[in-house]
């Protein structure tokens, strides 16, 4: 196990939004492995999200839990505001929070649409902004890390695969693509890395329908030509060496994490 002083992450502060469940708890998770500490933030599950408070400071991290709705000005603001006093500064925000409300085209309500944009999409603008206001402010701190800041949107396979049944998710995705690659273009000059991770299928609450019996499990492998649904952990190596100087030169892009569900497994026997 490395010391505190050689963890890759070692002085620096995350925050990590919608890390009370899912994708999010295992980025928080293998982030304070790394050696940072973590604004473990969450929406409604304050429960949920003090266990993985708690999980983390068992394991020898250092953790906080922090309410605030992503999709609200004054939320977001005062949940940077606060993380900065407490800790001085900030250093790596993984923007994560995301929903999914389903329907047809058709039976869509404006509702709907709107929450999931909100979330997915007004959420990561509202988060980057006030990590890339601090990270200018700040600099660049020499003995913490090359970057003066790193953002880290959660995206998914769906900023680049339609998905019938879900325009809103699909598109909340496809626009985090260019506000992601914009925010890299406008940012590099400050010394500040901003990328994607595009996870595919990875078990958790929000997908549960799509594997929770063996029929739905047999037809979503189908798609993931790497024969395993991926493992919240699955996410968390990569947002924690996407995060760290191992990654330095890596600006401006999306990695996909989804066992080879971009790579139109339909073809494999057929076209
Ligand atoms: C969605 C999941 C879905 C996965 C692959 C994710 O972005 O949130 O519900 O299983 O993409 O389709």
């Amino acid at each position: 196990m490395a010391s505190s002083s050689t963890k890759r992450l070692a002085n620096q502060v995350a925050i990590v939004t919608g890390a009370s469940s899912g994708i999010g708890t295992g980025v928080a998770v293998a982030l304070a492995e790394a050696g940072a500490t973590v604004v473990v933030n969450y929406h409604s599950d304050a429960e949920e999200a003090e266990k993985v408070v708690a999980h983390i400071k068992e394991k020898g991290g250092k953790a906080v839990a922090f309410k605030a709705d992503v999709s609200k000005e004054n939320q977001v603001q005062e949940m940077f505001r606060q993380t900065i006093e407490q800790f001085g500064t900030l250093h790596i925000l993984v923007a994560n929070s995301g929903i999914q409300q389903d329907a047809t085209l058709v039976d869509m309500t404006l509702d709907q649409w709107q929450k999931v944009i909100d979330v997915n999409l007004t959420g990561q603008f509202l988060c980057a902004r006030e990590a890339a206001r601090e990270f200018i402010k700040r600099g660049v701190q020499q003995d913490v890390s090359r970057a003066a800041g790193k953002i880290i949107c959660m995206s998914s396979v769906h900023e680049t695969i339609p998905w019938a049944g879900h325009v809103n998710y699909a598109a909340s995705k496809g626009g985090l693509m260019l506000l992601m690659k914009s925010m890299a273009q406008e940012l590099a000059p400050h010394k500040i890395r901003v990328n994607s991770i595009a996870p595919g299928a990875i078990k958790t609450p929000i997908n549960n329908e799509a594997w929770e019996t063996p029929d739905a499990a047999r037809k979503l492998l189908e798609l993931i030509p790497y024969g395993r649904i991926g493992e919240v952990e699955d996410i968390g190596r990569v947002a924690a060496w996407l995060a760290s100087d191992e990654a330095d030169y890596v600006h401006g892009t999306t990695l996909y994490v989804d066992g080879g569900m971009t790579l139109y497994p339909g073809f494999a026997d057929n076209g």
